[in-house]
């Protein structure tokens, strides 16, 4: 296929937001004999009973550069086994299915499995720690787990105990000498049929369940439900451009929301081609990837394009489009922080192709605004919203967040305005609850929007710019780090009386994770105390959420209720102006009583 003959799908934003209706797209779906809608069956079965069962699903990258592929009949099959192993082991309909795995076959056999079987699946990111582990267990009540041996081990076994409800342990690698209360995985699954029937779904029916941080409490449990796959796949099309024929590369972590809605469910859907690399990131390995497996569209992050744009010296050298042949790529994307300018020219003049940013959060399940195949890039913007999804920019109060009166919220008409980002809610991916938390998940919506914690501005065409995140959530290399559960590991160190985290900038990943620590008085601020520290906080919450920096103080800024001002110290260290201190226990710079405003 030549790259640039592909008409995109979406000729004309205007007429397809004019005529667009969810309802009419749910004919792009084969839905189930009884009206129902599986994601399972949208991903898999459709394509065996529409004839297409050879075409090759995933191409799998392994770590050595060895290639493996497995078709729609094959994915089928492995996914009917899982199902079966399900059902032989006692899971009820809706119980939960945890995946501790990296990108690999199994990931997808157990993920499909578990949809098509109308069980709820909860991925969870192979670089937490066992805390963050344990946590998303104990609040998802996960009933099954699959992982690695390895994994198992390190992050699962320690903290066996506190999951009660964890009836099954399924390795892929069990080994000769299995960890006691564990099960074989492909002994399992090679024991099960491999054909199994779909049943029955609701569409409103759970199938998802992904973990969110919030500013403070626990981790959110965002429940997605069968219907969700109608904006997956729609989304695909409009927002990714995808074509019958493509090769989609998708570089997100399974452990997360885009790796689920656009690492597996959206291109299957459409019966393409997904690219899977088992492998870390390295430039030389990516760009090999983009020109050997003849990707056409890639869907990545802005940290990941950063570090290709410092991997590789521009100056009077060849780009990277010079030496590999990267003829096959169409469409480039990103998502999870803001994409700046110069990735957008960056990608135009190493990649031959403009990078498209898109925005979506863990709760609106797929893309909400994209800048699309048939416009021109306007660089530094999120995009437009899509046919389908109506956004908008709400008028915030003095905490900085959407502004409710009377029930109602106030809608800035002004191109340039800034204000929090909500969407008009009811679109098939929206998220249908925070797990056991009801009044949280009212909290997000007002007035018939679904408020989304971003302050954004729209210009007077109608694009939206992203401002800033409207509360204390951390964005480190495109996911998000909840300050609360950083602060609450830290304290179970016994040299530290209290913590308040915040995000400190950084120029590859957006922000990494800054600690500032209150000693507690018998323990010596040293080199040392802040190496323990560190090395603590990293074994118990994994690489990805651990702080990178700590910083010890004499004393934290509060405010009266007692909670630290991360907004104060994120100022300080950026040295910015301080703001409002009115809320601030002690103001100013001569808050240094050394008292934590808690008990040791
Ligand atoms: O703050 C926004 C940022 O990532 C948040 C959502 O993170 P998460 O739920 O982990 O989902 C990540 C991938 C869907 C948003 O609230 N974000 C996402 N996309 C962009 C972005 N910030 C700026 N520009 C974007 N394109």
């Amino acid at each position: 296929m030549n790259a640039l003959w592909v008409a995109p799908v979406m000729p004309d934003y205007d007429s397809a937001r004019a005529t667009f209706s969810w309802r009419r797209e749910r004919s792009r779906l084969a839905g189930l004999p009884d009206g129902g809608i599986n994601i399972g069956y949208e991903t898999v079965d459709r394509h065996l009973r529409e004839g297409h069962g050879e075409r090759v699903a995933l191409r799998c990258v392994g770590r050595d550069g060895s290639l493996q592929t497995m078709t729609f009949a094959q994915l089928a099959a492995a996914s009917s086994r899982f199902a079966h192993v399900l059902e032989a082991l006692g899971l009820e309909r809706g119980e939960r299915v945890f995946t501790l795995l990296g990108r690999r076959f199994e990931l997808y056999s157990t993920v499909l499995g578990t949809l098509r079987a109308g069980r709820v699946l909860c991925p969870l990111f192979t670089a937490f720690g066992p805390e963050p582990v344990a946590l998303r267990m104990e609040l998802g009540n996960a009933r099954a787990l699959v992982t690695t041996r390895e994994l198992y081990e390190r992050k699962v076994a320690p903290v066996r105990s506190r999951l009660p409800h964890l009836r099954h342990v399924l390795l892929l690698d069990p080994g000769a000498d299995p960890p006691p209360d564990t099960l074989s995985f492909p002994a399992l699954t090679d024991a099960a049929p491999d054909e199994y029937t779909v049943g029955s779904t609701d569409p409103a029916e759970p199938a998802l369940l992904h973990f969110t941080s919030g500013t403070t409490g626990t981790p959110k449990g965002a429940v997605h439900v069968h219907e969700a796959v109608l904006a997956h796949h729609v989304t695909a099309a409009y927002a990714l451009d995808l074509h019958e024929g493509d090769v989609f590369w998708c570089t997100a972590d399974p452990g997360w929301v885009t790796g689920m809605s656009y690492g597996i469910i959206a291109p299957l859907t459409h019966g393409v081609t997904t690219v899977v690399d088992e492998g870390d990131f390295a430039p030389a390995r990516w760009y090999g990837i983009l020109a050997d497996q003849r990707v056409t569209v890639w869907y990545t992050a802005p940290t990941a394009l950063r570090m290709l744009m410092r991997a590789v010296p521009r100056d009077g050298k060849p780009t990277p489009a010079a030496w590999h042949d990267l003829s096959a790529l169409r469409f480039v994307a990103s998502v999870g922080e803001p994409l700046s300018p110069e990735a957008v020219h960056w990608g135009r003049e190493a990649l031959g192709r403009a990078v498209h940013d898109t925005w979506w959060q863990t709760e609106t399940g797929a893309i909400m605004i994209a800048n699309f195949a048939a416009d021109p890039v306007r660089p530094g913007a999120m995009g437009r919203p899509l046919p389908g999804v109506e956004a908008a920019v709400v008028a915030c109060g003095e905490d900085g967040r959407a502004a409710v009166t009377g029930g109602h919220v106030q809608i800035l008409q002004e191109p340039g305005a800034q204000g929090e980002l909500a969407l008009q809610a009811g679109w098939p991916s929206m998220f249908r609850g925070y797990l056991h938390e009801p009044h949280r998940y009212e909290a997000c919506f007002a007035d018939g929007w679904c408020l989304t914690g971003d302050l954004v501005s729209r210009d007077a065409d109608g694009w939206y710019w992203f401002v800033g995140r409207a509360d204390d959530v951390i964005e480190s290399a495109g996911h998000l780090i909840g300050p609360f559960e950083v602060e609450s590991a830290l304290m179970e160190h016994p040299a530290v009386a209290e913590a308040g985290v915040v995000g400190r900038p950084d120029p590859l990943a957006g922000a990494i994770v800054k600690a500032f620590v209150l000693p507690r008085p018998e323990y010596p601020p040293d080199t040392e105390l802040r190496r323990d520290v560190l090395a603590f906080a990293r074994r118990r919450l994994g690489p990805a959420v651990a702080p990178r920096e700590i910083e010890f103080v004499e004393s934290l800024p509060h405010t009266h209720c007692g909670m630290v001002m991360r907004r104060l110290l994120r100022a300080r260290e950026l040295g910015l102006p301080e703001g409002d201190v009115s809320t601030l226990e002690t103001p100013g710079p001569a808050e240094t009583t050394g008292h934590s405003g808690k008990e040791p």
